[in-house]
């Protein structure tokens, strides 16, 4: 059953993703690459666009720009530090160029579950990674959860050697580089739009993402099959730009920003919901599933896991064993 708030979101995906904004309103466009149904990211920026515009109606109005209509994220954040988009939420594997500390979203089998995500970025050291990006001119409002990532090829990947020698598309991140040759695999670094034609005309052999993207993105049309590897994380930062943010009027910042945070407060506890209903959207589309016995995933740990010792000094070793330790 969707809860109320759910329904609402649904209810605002399903029928435009785009406000109609008046004359002297402030607009805000936020930028995305995912779509809007079902999708944990989708839903989020539609509920905050949907807030934004019935609370501060005549004052400011959010429009969303999904499914990489207006910029990729390759584009998206120097189009914000020019001016010309106010919000965006890229996946943490996306901020390679200004900051390193990251990085320790993307090790792979970092965290074991998505509460063990959410309880590390509630910590003080996750909620001090919004600022990471300050110098720079980026300020992180909040971590929006999307889940674990699934790797998919176009033959069965059971054992990690069924993935050596096949080409993966993966986000441009030195961790999934350096994951994926762990596996005797070829990273190849690709735009999100761009990964179906890639996996359709056989330039990438496979993929990693989350239920939520291989469902929304149809990626298992075009494999055959994804294995339930849960091998890493896909999380967000929604950012803006310090300087438009700081010009905001104090009344007005502090008003997205409350709505921020409960949107965000609201959707990240509904991630495993969201998450679950993409799995099995998958599986009523015909998709296949593969599920690993604990010896099989063991296998994966062991090839991959060791990457992280080539990261540690971006991430800070202490940061690793406050995460070790929420899993334990
Ligand atoms: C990807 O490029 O695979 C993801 O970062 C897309 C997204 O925003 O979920």
């Amino acid at each position: 059953l969707a809860t109320a708030a759910t329904a609402l979101a649904l209810a605002v995906t399903g029928t435009s993703a785009m406000a109609a904004c008046d004359d002297g309103e402030m607009v805000i466009k936020f930028s995305h690459v995912t779509n809007t149904d079902k999708h944990p990211k989708g839903i989020a920026a539609s509920l905050f666009m949907e807030r934004v515009n019935a609370e501060m109606d005549g004052k400011v109005c959010v429009e969303v720009y999904p499914n990489s209509t207006l910029y990729n994220d390759d584009q998206v954040l120097e189009a914000m530090l020019q001016g010309d988009v106010q919000m965006a939420a890229p996946s943490l594997s996306k901020f390679e160029t200004f900051t390193k500390i990251y990085r320790i979203f993307d090790l792979p089998f970092m965290f074991k579950n998505m509460d063990a995500v959410e309880e590390f970025q509630q910590s003080e050291v996750g909620q001090d990674m919004k600022e990471a990006m300050v110098r720079r001119g980026l300020l992180g409002l909040g971590f929006w959860h999307n889940g674990l990532k699934q790797f998919s090829a176009n033959k069965p990947l059971v054992a990690p050697t069924d993935a050596a020698g096949l080409k993966f598309r993966v986000q441009p991140s030195d961790v999934l580089v350096a994951q994926m040759e762990a596996l005797d695999a070829s990273p190849q670094p690709m735009s999100f739009s761009e990964v179906y034609g890639a996996l359709q005309t056989g330039v990438v052999d496979g993929q990693e993402n989350t239920w939520s993207n291989i469902y929304g993105q149809k990626f298992f049309e075009v494999q055959d099959g994804i294995t339930e590897t849960n091998h890493g994380l896909l999380d967000y930062m929604v950012v803006t730009s310090v300087d438009w943010w700081e010009g905001l009027d104090a009344d007005i910042r502090e008003q997205l920003s409350t709505i921020m945070s409960e949107v965000t407060t609201e959707r990240n506890a509904a991630i495993a919901e969201v998450d679950m209903e993409n799995r099995q959207a998958v599986l009523d589309a015909g998709g296949v599933i593969r599920e690993l016995d604990a010896e099989q995933r063991q296998a994966w740990v062991d090839v991959m896991k060791p990457v992280w010792a080539q990261f540690e000094g971006d991430v800070g070793a202490d940061n690793i064993a406050a995460a070790q330790e929420i899993n334990a």
